[in-house]
């Protein structure tokens, strides 16, 4: 069930250079979210921006639910200056979320700069469903790791790494992923990949996963966001094309065709 809902902002707060934690008051939609669905926000009254913007939804309560976002743009950047009280108009749930129902013994979530949020209630779900997690936060340097403190909470093994070598192994998620994967620690070991970041991040772990399991939770640029415009549409596999705001944004990294993918 999909709701029209006026949000009030409860808290926005800067979490990271670039990065704020916005959090929501929302009866219907915080009440039937599941991990790996997003809200799509109206973020001004005025006609610029006019679409809706995605966001993952990073963490649920009761009668609330928060979203972690990077200011890249005019949409954002409004968003950056909104103060508690603020309304918002919020569509949601949307997209079908992360599948649940067959657990892996082990879960190797890796998420690059924002994409970490999209990751954090599965993190947290996996735990509680008794599944070994090991989160692997990439970044461009130290300042831009998301989320460290809140994720090691969860109970969840945290591994991380920066590009500049400020924090932890030097390099990208997928070579921290693709090193994980070789030190031999998960033969034998049931594993499934779970990543989102950035396009060419993605096409990396496809490459570097040796086989294992993998879905990917995809950001493509939206119009709708309830599968009438097709201005989400992805490539896949089978031929033609799937709308990442309702067939997705979780897919099997297997369906999608990669080599047409746009970064
Ligand atoms: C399902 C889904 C979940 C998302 N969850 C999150 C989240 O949890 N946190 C978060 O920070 N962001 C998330 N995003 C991305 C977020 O929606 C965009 O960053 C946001 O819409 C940008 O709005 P803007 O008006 O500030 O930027 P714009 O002015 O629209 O664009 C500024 C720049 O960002 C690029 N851009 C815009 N949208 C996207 C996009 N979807 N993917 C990649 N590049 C984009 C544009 O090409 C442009 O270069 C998600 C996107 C999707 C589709
Ligand atoms: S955003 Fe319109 S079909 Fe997906």
């Amino acid at each position: 069930m999909k709701y029209l809902e006026e949000l009030a902002v409860i808290g926005n707060e800067p979490l990271c250079p670039g990065y704020f934690k916005m959090r929501l008051r929302s009866h219907k939609i915080s009440s039937s979210l599941r991990p790996g669905q997003f809200v799509h926000l109206r973020v001004t009254d005025t006609a610029d921006p006019l679409l809706r913007r995605p966001f993952s939804f990073a963490d649920a309560g009761d009668g609330w639910f928060e979203i972690i976002y990077k200011v890249v743009g005019k949409g954002t950047r409004l968003m950056s200056n909104m103060r508690p009280g603020a309304l918002i108009s919020g569509l949601g749930p949307l997209g079908n979320g992360f599948f649940l129902t067959s657990l892996p013994d082990h879960a190797l979530i890796v998420g690059g700069g924002s994409g970490v949020a999209s990751l954090l209630m599965l993190a947290q779900k996996l735990v509680e469903l008794g599944v070994r997690t090991t989160f692997l936060i990439g970044a461009r340097s130290a300042d831009g790791l998301l989320c460290l403190e809140k994720i090691r909470s969860f109970g969840c093994e945290v591994m991380t790494t920066t590009d500049d070598g400020s924090f932890g192994f030097k390099g990208t998620v997928p070579k921290l992923m693709s090193k994980v994967i070789n030190d031999g620690k998960l033969n034998k070991v049931k594993t499934t990949i779970y990543a989102c970041g950035p396009i060419p991040m993605l096409i990396e772990v496809v490459k570097l996963r040796k086989g294992l399991p993998t879905f990917v939770s995809l950001e493509s640029v939206m119009g709708c966001g309830m599968g009438a415009c097709l201005g989400c549409v992805v490539p896949v596999r089978d031929g033609g094309y799937r709308r990442v705001c309702t067939e997705g944004p979780i897919f099997s990294a297997d369906k999608i065709d990669w080599g047409k993918m746009r970064g």
